[in-house]
């Protein structure tokens, strides 16, 4: 495994290595994702492999420029008001936080979709990754690098640590920006659904094409949005999923580490429970100081690795306000629970 510093040099040789068939996990302004030239089949199987992901959980192929649609899109496929959608949001939303499913093309190895005639694409908003796309094949399937079913990387250490050496180059472009994953979005059917709430706001791309759905929590035998399952982006510890209200009023455990999506629910739990400290390191962690859900975003996942590593036993966590990156936190927090895990064994 190589692990390279993101510059142009070092983007030239990873996209030489994508077009081998080989592996580069880079940064996207989500999280970190597993790359492999999204026509390679060995190299789609081999993404998988590393994850120990489900063969039916489909892969997300990122471009780097919208002509690219026409290699991977049957566009006698979409309805004009589904034309009509994607031609608006990949406008104004690309590159960005959003995965739009849409029909696919033969030619898009099935592996890549788990199976699925419909296929999953993002152009990402960064320019590290839009280099590395643009110099490879012009179409990178990535899951997030972790191990499936594990936190997502926000940082190259984190792909470092939890895939390592079956990664062939680690680009590291130092943190993500946004911090939780891609929204996707089906604007094939007939009302458009938010698959996966994520980096983008559902208000912003409501904005765009009006009022959509939301999917539920899904079981594990559902195969229609299969990332979707209760029990993902999960950390080691079992994770507690509190209200704003039940969070402020929970007794101290020292064990336990409490994270709080905002300062004044610390402020409040520790009077209700006479705790004299400054906040101790490894117990109380606040995602967002003010309660921004945008910088909330950005410090879960990173947050919850840092917890994962100490020697607590259980994580308790504030839910966040629905509203913007709310959803988002929430959706991952829920999927995190340790109920969520148990549902799933
Ligand atoms: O921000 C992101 O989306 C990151 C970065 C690396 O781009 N990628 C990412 O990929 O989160 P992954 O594989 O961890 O999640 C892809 C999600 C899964 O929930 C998967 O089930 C869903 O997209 N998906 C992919 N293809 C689909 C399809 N054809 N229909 C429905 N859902 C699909
Ligand atoms: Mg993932």
């Amino acid at each position: 495994m190589l692990y390279l510093e993101l510059n142009e040099k070092n983007i030239l040789i990873a996209a030489e290595q994508l077009s081998a068939g080989k592996l580069v996990a880079f940064p996207t302004e989500t999280v970190y994702g597993l790359g492999c030239d999204a026509f390679n089949k060995a190299a789609l199987a081999k993404v998988f492999e590393v994850k120990k992901r489900p063969r039916f959980d489909p892969l997300i192929i990122h471009i780097a420029a919208l002509d690219t649609l026409e290699k991977l899109v049957d566009f006698s496929r979409l309805t004009q008001k589904a034309k009509h959608r994607l031609t608006i949001l990949s406008r104004a939303l690309w590159p960005g936080p959003l995965t739009l499913i849409l029909p696919k093309l033969q030619i898009v190895p099935d592996i890549a979709t788990g199976g699925l005639d419909t296929v999953a694409v993002r152009f990402p908003a960064h320019d590290g990754a839009i280099r590395l796309i643009k110099e490879s094949s012009g179409a990178v399937a990535a899951p997030s690098a972790n191990p499936f079913g594990y936190l997502s990387p926000t940082r190259a250490e984190h792909v470092r640590e939890q895939l390592g050496v079956d990664v062939d180059i680690i680009l590291d472009g130092g943190a993500a920006d946004i911090g939780v994953e891609s929204t996707v979005l089906d604007i094939s059917a007939v009302s458009p659904r938010i698959l996966r709430p994520g980096g983008l706001p559902r208000e912003t791309v409501e904005a765009f094409i009006g009022p959509l759905q939301v999917e539920q929590v899904h079981s594990d035998e559902t195969v229609n949005s299969p990332g979707q399952l209760k029990s993902h982006y999960a950390p080691r510890k079992d994770l507690y999923l509190h209200n704003s209200s039940e969070m402020r009023r929970l007794p101290f455990f020292p064990d336990d580490a409490y994270l709080f999506f905002e300062r004044s629910s610390f402020k409040t739990f520790i009077e209700n429970n006479k705790i004299s400290t400054e906040i101790d390191n490894t117990n109380f962690f606040i995602l967002s100081a003010e309660g921004d859900t945008r910088e909330a975003a950005v410090r879960l996942f990173d947050t919850l690795h840092t917890i994962d590593a100490l020697p607590v036993s259980n994580i308790h966590a504030e839910r966040a306000p629905e509203s913007g990156l709310g959803a988002a936190i929430n959706d991952r927090l829920s999927r995190a629970r340790a109920q969520a895990r148990n549902v799933n064994k």
